[in-house]
């Protein structure tokens, strides 16, 4: 049987939907290390990124990174790709969310495309003193 949703679960669904972030990003040498292939720090910092926007178009509130999991390299980013960030939000807790981020990789000169690196990141919302406050009212 299904159980009503209430508001508070229908805000949140909504706001997972309008939050949802897509970031591009064309990988030139200067993105890369000496295997050619992106570094590994420039990705995590444009996942945080991503993560805080995503948070942030989720609460509309300061918000600060206080944790990042596990994050999984699967496959290297080649010199000379195209990659897409998409950030979701995962878990809505009372001050903190979660932010899922996706990387996918594609070709410039052949459709397709395939999930590189994925990593979950939590942050929380704050007020002018620093402190946590609700991500929803
Ligand atoms: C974020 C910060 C304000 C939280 O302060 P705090 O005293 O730990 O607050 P609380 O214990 O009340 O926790 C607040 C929320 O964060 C969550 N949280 C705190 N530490 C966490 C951790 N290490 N991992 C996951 N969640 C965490 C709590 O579970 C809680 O979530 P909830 O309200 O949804 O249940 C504080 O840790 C801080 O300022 N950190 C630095 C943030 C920063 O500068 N980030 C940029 C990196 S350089």
């Amino acid at each position: 049987m299904e159980m009503e949703k209430t508001q508070r679960e229908e805000l949140i669904e909504q706001r997972i939907i309008d939050s949802e972030t897509r970031v591009f990003k064309a990988v030139f040498p200067g993105d890369t290390n000496h295997h050619k292939t992106m570094f590994g720090g420039a990705v995590m910092y444009l996942m945080d990124e991503i993560a805080f926007m995503t948070a942030t178009r989720f609460c509309r509130k300061p918000i600060v990174t206080v944790s990042s999991d596990k994050i999984d390299f699967k496959h290297s980013i080649p010199a000379g790709t195209l990659v897409e960030f998409v950030g979701k939000v995962t878990r809505v807790g009372r001050t903190s969310l979660d932010v899922q981020i996706d990387v996918f990789i594609e070709s410039m000169y052949r459709d397709g495309r395939d999930k590189a690196i994925t990593g979950t990141f939590t942050l929380v919302a704050i007020n002018e003193n620093k402190r946590p406050v609700p991500v929803i009212d």
